[in-house]
């Protein structure tokens, strides 16, 4: 197979979905689809029953497409065009996640227009600190995302007022690859400040959406290759003060596809440097941009490495112009040589679909694997077979 290319392992990815199920019990779980929008990923996720969260209006029709019904998708984003807005409202979809007051009267001018009654959500920045790369940490003041605690209220009055909305819910998302449960604990309490607030105003909040965030083991994907979905739930369980008809909802992306997916890569060459050693691979950030972009630590092993081999130390880097396209700088691997063949783990989530063509390049191919027993998806030419 010509490098570099992505592998999933759809029967992973299916263990994942199985325990997530599992431990969510009866809290509502949309798909960020976002972190990987491969149409055999979206069918599994959407084939087993799950809902999507939705950041533009091309990723509410890829997800129809992909079987997810409309009933089941929420649509965030900080800057929704009007055309999106009225892919969500010709949809009827069943929320809006809406980030500004602004966004709360052009949504209900367009709803009007279309005489379509719909679902908000306010997307509350619940200035929490989430521990994370500062990239992708985003419910802080300093982050544009969502509507501070200050302007919360004037904001539910603006759709009060609004006729053709209906507010139904709050949306939280602090962050992602968070790895410190501290910090969800943080939000669930704050969750239960504002909704204590709500109900003293007599305002009726239906249901609760804290966003997605739950960070994976990039250092241990093989011995940690599902998160700990069970504690994640259970202190939400624990935490939160809900009402009895409160609904709660999740928008997890990278715990759910993160681990499924392997990208292959072949070493063009090694190269001595002045006081280190490289190793040239022929695929680039522009194959998979979180290195450079969030100094990610994927971890690389090298397939069909003989056991007890020793170990080099080098710069896995990519062929593309520019300093920051590195994978691992000084890292420990079985000795290299032009043409061994190199897996990055963990590109699930956040690796495809950030590909892009700079130099021209061309995309990586997408290759499969599913165990024959669990055929729940149409099986294409690139399926490879146990
Ligand atoms: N909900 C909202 C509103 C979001 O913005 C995100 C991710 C999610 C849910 C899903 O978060 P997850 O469960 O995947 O952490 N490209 C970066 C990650 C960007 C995350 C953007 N928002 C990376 O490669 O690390």
């Amino acid at each position: 197979m010509k490098t570099p290319y992505y592998f999933y392992d759809l029967d992973l990815l299916e263990r994942t979905l199985i325990e997530l199920i599992a431990e969510a019990d009866d809290s509502h779980i949309h798909y960020a689809i976002k972190a990987n929008t491969d149409k055999r990923i979206c069918r599994m996720i959407s084939n087993y029953g799950l809902g999507v969260d939705c950041v533009s209006g091309n990723e509410i029709l890829h997800a129809i497409r992909c079987g997810f019904p409309p009933s089941k998708i929420v649509f965030a984003g900080v800057g929704k065009t009007d055309e999106e807005i009225l892919i969500g409202l010709k949809h009827n979809i069943a929320c809006f996640n809406v980030e500004s007051a602004q966004e709360v009267q052009v949504l209900n001018k367009l709803a009007k227009r279309m005489q379509r009654e719909v679902n908000v959500a306010i997307r509350v920045n619940p200035n929490i600190s989430a521990e994370t790369h500062e990239y992708i940490t985003t419910g802080t003041h300093e982050n544009k995302f969502g509507i501070s605690c200050e302007h919360l209220m004037e904001v539910v009055r603006l759709i009060e007022d609004s006729s053709y909305l209906k507010l139904t819910g709050l949306h939280f998302h602090i962050g992602s690859q968070i790895l410190n449960l501290d910090n969800f604990r943080d939000l669930a309490h704050k969750v239960n400040v504002i909704l204590a607030e709500f109900y003293d105003e007599g305002i009726d909040i239906q249901h609760i959406n804290l966003g997605g965030g739950l960070g994976i083991d990039y250092q241990n994907p093989t011995g940690n290759p599902i998160p700990d979905f069970r504690s994640y739930f259970q202190l939400f369980r624990d935490e939160l003060q809900l009402e009895a008809h409160q609904e709660v909802h999740f928008e997890l992306g990278r715990s759910i596809v993160g681990q499924c997916g392997d990208l292959h890569t072949k070493v063009l060459f090694v190269k001595q440097g002045v006081s280190k050693q490289f190793a040239i691979v022929d695929a680039g950030m522009t194959d998979l941009l979180r290195p450079a972009l969030y100094q990610a630590n994927h971890h690389i092993i090298k397939n069909n490495a003989l056991e007890n081999e020793e170990q080099h130390q080098y710069d896995i880097v990519g062929p593309i112009c520019e300093s920051s396209d590195v994978f691992r700088k000084s890292y420990s691997i079985e000795k290299l040589k032009r043409g061994d063949e190199l897996i990055i783990k963990s590109v699930g989530a956040y690796g495809q679909v950030m590909v892009s063509e700079y130099n021209l390049r061309s995309r990586p191919e997408v290759y499969y694997k599913k165990d024959t027993s669990m055929a729940t998806i149409a099986l294409g030419e690139h399926l490879l077979m146990n």
